[in-house]
């Protein structure tokens, strides 16, 4: 029987966090370990550069990113994974999903909306400080994805439309060409879906509110500790659907401890107290990978080597592909 193909990756533009984790990082590792499917995990550096300019900070994320997910579990012999930029066909894929992509349905892309809205508030031009690479960031996703022909891809909720898109020029493409990809679906984990950073906005490594996925005990409770809450007192009761702190705690908690959190929040218990609990599960769930990620950053040649491992299983799929789907376009030899 053919094995479910699933496949994710992480934007390397900044160090992990606690977003990454619940959304993308831990459901794709409990994929994984069903035998019947066939990962695909990688470090998404051709995104990181629409992102940031920063090269430093793009490397030095590589290795967080890559460390984070070997700590958390992910076994990279059952798996395959590796760094965008060493298989050049993805963006040779890209290119020739730009000549099938819509322009019209590129326009709606959440952040490219969101850049020009942006704009347009600081009365500057509409397209100011826009480059093609973030227009174009959701065909390069879709080629991502299609180049491996994957079908479930578990992301947080914000990257849905981008799967829709990657679905939509995928059918474009079969349509034009004959069938040539699976249509990929998004898995979702309904209980977390996006989690809220430290200021209230989506948690992202781009707005600098995020709590890192890995940092020391005391760091942890400060970011802990940074949480937004409202002015209410110990003993009056609290909206738990209105509050950072049990939308993190329901992320990580069971469902039994989030009953739990859920009648201390109507019983009032005093924010540093919640702050305090939330703590200690979080650091609980993490200290084993914690010590592990560290030991990591240490090892860079260990990483490099595991990532080598990973391209020389991916690219010769991607090469093949690729061949095929430039045959199904007419880029093929005379004769
Ligand atoms: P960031 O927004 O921090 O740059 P990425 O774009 O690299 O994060 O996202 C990598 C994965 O992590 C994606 O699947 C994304 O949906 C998920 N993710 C990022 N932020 C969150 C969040 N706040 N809540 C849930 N999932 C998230
Ligand atoms: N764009 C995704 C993000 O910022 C990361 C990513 C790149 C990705 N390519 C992908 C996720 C393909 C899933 C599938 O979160």
């Amino acid at each position: 029987m053919k094995r479910p193909i699933v496949l994710t990756g992480i934007t390397t533009s900044g160090s992990p966090h606690l977003g990454n984790y619940v959304g993308a990082i831990k459901p794709a590792i409990d994929a994984s370990k069903k035998e019947n499917n066939n990962s695909f995990f990688f470090l998404a550096d051709y995104h990181a550069i629409v992102k940031t300019k920063d090269s430093k900070r793009i490397a030095q994320s590589t290795l967080e990113i890559a460390s984070a997910w070997i700590a958390l579990g992910l076994d990279p012999t059952q798996v395959t994974f590796y760094r965008q930029s060493d298989i050049p066909e993805i963006t040779e894929l890209s290119w020739i999903l730009n000549t099938i992509a819509a322009k019209g349905l590129l326009n709606r892309a959440h952040a490219y909306k969101s850049a020009v809205q942006q704009n347009l508030a600081a009365k500057e031009d509409e397209d100011a400080g826009i480059s093609m690479g973030l227009f174009g960031y959701p065909v390069l996703m879709a080629a991502d994805i299609l180049m491996f022909n994957a079908e479930v891809v578990p992301v947080g909720k914000d990257q849905v439309q981008h799967i829709e898109m990657a679905r939509d020029i995928a059918q474009r493409f079969n349509h034009l060409y004959g069938k040539t990809f699976e249509l990929p679906n998004a898995q979702i984990d309904q209980k977390t879906s996006v989690l809220t950073g430290l200021d209230g906005r989506k948690m992202s490594k781009s707005y600098d509110n995020t709590i890192p996925l890995f940092c020391t005990e005391s760091q942890l409770k400060k970011y802990i500790n940074k949480i937004k809450t409202n002015l209410l007192e110990p003993g009056e009761s609290k909206d738990p659907n209105d509050s950072i702190i049990f939308e993190i705690w329901t992320a990580f908690a069971t469902e039994e401890d989030s009953e739990f959190m859920r009648l201390a929040f109507k019983d009032g218990i005093g924010w540093g107290d919640a702050k305090q609990k939330l703590f200690h599960l979080i650091n609980g769930s993490l200290i084993e990978a914690r010590e592990t990620y560290f030991q990591l950053l240490n090892k860079p040649e260990d990483i490099e080597e595991i990532l080598n491992e990973g391209s020389k299983k991916a690219r010769p799929l991607a090469q093949s592909r690729i061949k095929k789907i430039r045959e199904s376009i007419g880029l093929k030899p005379l004769f």
